[in-house]
């Protein structure tokens, strides 16, 4: 694949899914200023258009648009291309996703297919050409939206919390199997954020204890804050760490136990 170079900053460039609104359109407000340049994707141009131009006259960082539906095979491969190819690219923020289809029964398989393609497909094949840039070159940061959705089965999101309990668990694998690497990797796993995802999905932010309901702002700029920490997994509304610690702790001691020669004696037969 040829190698294109499209960024002069010191930090390069940051590209970032989902960049037209929300949680994605303040990572690029604090990326560019962090002085990255920014590749913004989305489906909608005029309104990346419209941050692209605020942020260039706010912050003097270059800022390219491509609008791209990550559910078309297409556009996700023309981006793959571009993500794997450019060595300007330090940074993917890989942040698209879509809510909604609570209901496994009455919802629609089509609706379930689509949040798969956006959540899962588009974020691995995504994650996969960042890394094909990055590992080789043993730089680079891969920064994956999940939420804490994907820890709690119970939340009555079965299929949009199953996707994000795998944009953690990918996460988490490609630290293991990155080792050393100098690559940087991090899951962000926001509660309840003030955004459109709410509305889009056919859900009413407002109908939630507002004490549980985030400023977009705050979440971005505590995930930023657990970055800089150097944190794998980053809960913008958890106190303490070591809660998290505990609770992987607690994980690893089943390990020794998963997979043995003979079943446990609890399910032996007489
Ligand atoms: N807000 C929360 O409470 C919350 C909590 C936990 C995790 N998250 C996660 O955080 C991420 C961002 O969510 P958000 O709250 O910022 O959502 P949002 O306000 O609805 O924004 C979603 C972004 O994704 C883009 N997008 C949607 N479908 C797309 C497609 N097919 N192709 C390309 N881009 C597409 C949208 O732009 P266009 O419509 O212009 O394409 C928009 O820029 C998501 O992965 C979400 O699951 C959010």
């Amino acid at each position: 694949m040829s190698d294109t170079s499209t960024s002069s900053a010191p930090g390069g460039a940051a590209l970032i899914t989902g960049a037209s609104t929300g949680i994605g359109a303040v990572y690029a407000d604090r990326l560019a200023k962090r002085g990255h340049d920014l590749i913004l994707v989305a489906r909608d141009e005029a309104r990346l258009n419209a941050l692209a131009e605020r942020l260039r006259g706010e912050t003097g960082v270059k800022v390219e648009v491509i609008k791209a539906d990550l559910t078309d095979k297409a556009d996700l491969v023309k981006l793959e291309q571009r993500l794997a190819a450019d060595t300007a690219i330090t940074v993917l923020v890989n942040n698209a996703g879509v809510a909604g289809a609570g209901d496994f029964v009455g919802s629609e398989p089509d609706a379930f297919e689509k949040m798969i393609q956006l959540n899962v497909v588009a974020v691995t094949r995504l994650a996969s050409a960042a890394a094909r840039n990055f590992v080789p070159r043993n730089a680079g940061t891969i920064i994956n939206l999940a939420s804490v959705v994907g820890l709690m089965p119970e939340l009555n999101m079965p299929v949009y919390g199953a996707t994000k309990a795998y944009v953690t668990y990918l996460t988490q694998a490609l630290r293991a199997q990155f080792g050393d690497s100098a690559v940087r990797l991090q899951a962000v796993l926001p509660g309840a954020t003030r955004t459109e995802i709410w509305e889009r999905s056919g859900s009413d932010i407002n109908a939630m204890d507002p004490n549980m309901v985030m400023d977009v702002d705050d979440m971005v700029d505590a995930a930023l804050a657990g970055f800089d920490q150097g944190e794998l997994v980053t809960i913008p509304s958890l106190p303490d760490a070591a809660d998290w610690t505990h609770a992987l702790a607690a994980k690893a001691k089943l390990y020794p136990n998963l997979s043995r020669s003979q079943p446990a004696a609890r399910f032996k037969t007489a």
